[in-house]
């Protein structure tokens, strides 16, 4: 589902109005088009997701071969109008439609770039909810940026890495695809037998081979942006198990990396333990972790089971992409330019993770990177990661690096009840960084717009914090 519209508090002039604002419009919209925005508004990515709609439910039912590298199939979209529709769009990138209905009804669509246009036979009154089914096949093509290397759908000799944030989940399914639209998430996947699919969420009962194909089927019951989607495939070696605290856990990983299992499985329990009493419970049913042997060289935190591209993890990375499950897909971003929200969090959590087993505390983490005045992060300002360098180190550790300046400024009392009201509030939603501000003002009572300003709003070094 869409989230509320993303009210800025006034104090951030840096921070603009609401993505979906026009798209969120009712009836005919402000332009009196009955044609839905081929955008949701992200002022960044102008094409990303689509107005007009907002999305429930994708229920994806698809086969992968990965000798031929044709993947077929379709994706069913449940959704409700936001305003009358006589067509709307969805981001689709390559790949071959063969067939669109809506509400069982044959639809006309078009390509152009990425987006699928589909008129259907009948207008949408808002409101309304429909059912949209997409047939399509083809060879999946990856998208490549020259800060973040490749990722949506890509393939490997046994299967597929699938790792898809910001815009890659268009790579593999018709979808709405920015995380201001958020819906479940129902997968159906077919591949040769003795591969595995592994998708977010729960497995239902337990894989079917007929034919020498074997269909895992997934569900992801809890509200999910559209990135953190997967169905990495390909032969691994499979664990399954409890943490302490109860959560299950799936890992797996590629066999080239079987020495790793066992750390894996028991690092991930312990640390969404760990997180679940630091940042409030933990938002989803099961907890896990992938290692492909496909060497992106980086990691993604895809909704229950974060996954490492070629590399076993550091406890400090897993740590990172845990905290991303709170941080970024509990709540997630209404627009790209607030990914400190996600990164910059999730990287103070290693912080607190190191200070937690005893390798040096967040307070000298943070005053080790404060001491280097030529650190290029002073010059970007974390609080608008810049689209074509989203994933920029001072995303990262600047904006950790603000997380320290507030907690030292409020104090531990009010800091770690801040993130726990701040995870509760938004639990399964979507979030600006204004809305940050405005909670840890409330909590705190105090005005904390110049240190927000400073810390990720202003290029420069910050004064120094005491
Ligand atoms: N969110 C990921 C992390 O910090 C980074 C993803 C980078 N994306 C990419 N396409 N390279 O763990
Ligand atoms: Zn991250």
């Amino acid at each position: 589902s869409q989230s509320a519209a993303a009210s800025a508090s006034p104090g951030t002039a840096d921070v603009a109005a609401s993505p979906a604002s026009t798209a969120r419009t009712g009836g005919t919209g402000s332009t009196g088009s009955t044609t839905g925005a081929p955008g949701i508004g992200d002022p960044d990515f102008p094409g990303g997701g689509n107005g007009g709609y907002d999305v429930e439910h994708y229920d994806l039912k698809l086969s992968y071969d990965p000798a031929s590298r044709n993947l077929a199939g379709s994706t069913t979209i449940r959704a409700k109008a936001t305003q009358d529709l006589t067509s709307f769009d969805l981001d689709l990138h390559g790949l071959t439609v063969s067939r669109v209905t809506v509400d069982g009804t044959a639809a006309a669509f078009s390509r152009r770039d990425d987006e699928l246009v589909v008129t259907p036979a009948g207008r949408i009154a808002d409101g309304g909810k429909f059912a949209v089914t997409i047939g399509y096949s083809g060879v999946p093509r990856s998208l490549r940026s020259a800060s973040l290397g490749e990722y949506g759908f890509i393939a490997t000799p046994d299967g597929a890495f699938v790792t898809c944030e910001p815009d890659g989940a268009k790579t593999w399914f018709p979808s709405n695809d920015h995380p201001a639209d958020k819906a479940t998430y129902d997968f159906q996947i077919t591949v040769p037998a003795g591969l595995t699919a592994i998708a977010n969420g729960e497995m239902s009962g337990t894989p079917r081979t007929t034919a020498g194909k074997t269909t895992f089927v997934w569900r992801e019951k809890h509200p999910m942006a559209s990135y953190l989607a997967t169905m990495t495939t390909g032969k691994f070696q499979v664990r399954t198990g409890t943490s302490a605290g109860g959560l299950p856990i799936y890992a797996a990983v590629a066999d080239s990396f079987r020495g790793s299992l066992d750390t894996l499985i028991a690092q991930t329990g312990t640390i969404t333990d760990y997180w679940s009493s630091v940042f409030g419970p933990y938002p989803f049913s099961s907890t896990g972790g992938v290692i492909d042997d496909h060497a992106v060289g980086y990691a993604l935190e895809n909704q229950t089971k974060p996954i490492y591209g070629g590399f076993s993890p550091e406890p400090a990375i897993i740590a990172h992409e845990l905290a991303h499950q709170w941080f970024g897909n509990s709540l997630s971003v209404s627009r790209w330019r607030d990914l400190w929200l996600n990164e910059g969090f999730a990287t103070y959590a290693e912080w607190l993770w190191a200070e937690h087993s005893g390798q040096g505390t967040a307070d000298a983490t943070f005053r080790r990177y404060y001491a280097n005045e030529a650190d290029p992060m002073w010059s970007y300002p974390p609080g608008v990661a810049r689209a074509d360098d989203l994933f920029n180190a001072a995303v990262y550790t600047r904006g950790a690096m603000a997380l320290h300046a507030l907690r030292r400024e409020i104090g531990d009392q009010s800091f770690f009840p801040l993130i726990r009201q701040w995870t509760a509030a938004h639990r399964y939603g979507n979030v600006t960084t204004p809305e940050f501000l405005a909670l840890a003002e409330r909590v705190s009572g105090k005005n904390l717009t110049p240190l927000f300003d400073a810390w990720l709003f202003r290029p420069g070094r910050p004064a120094p914090v005491a």
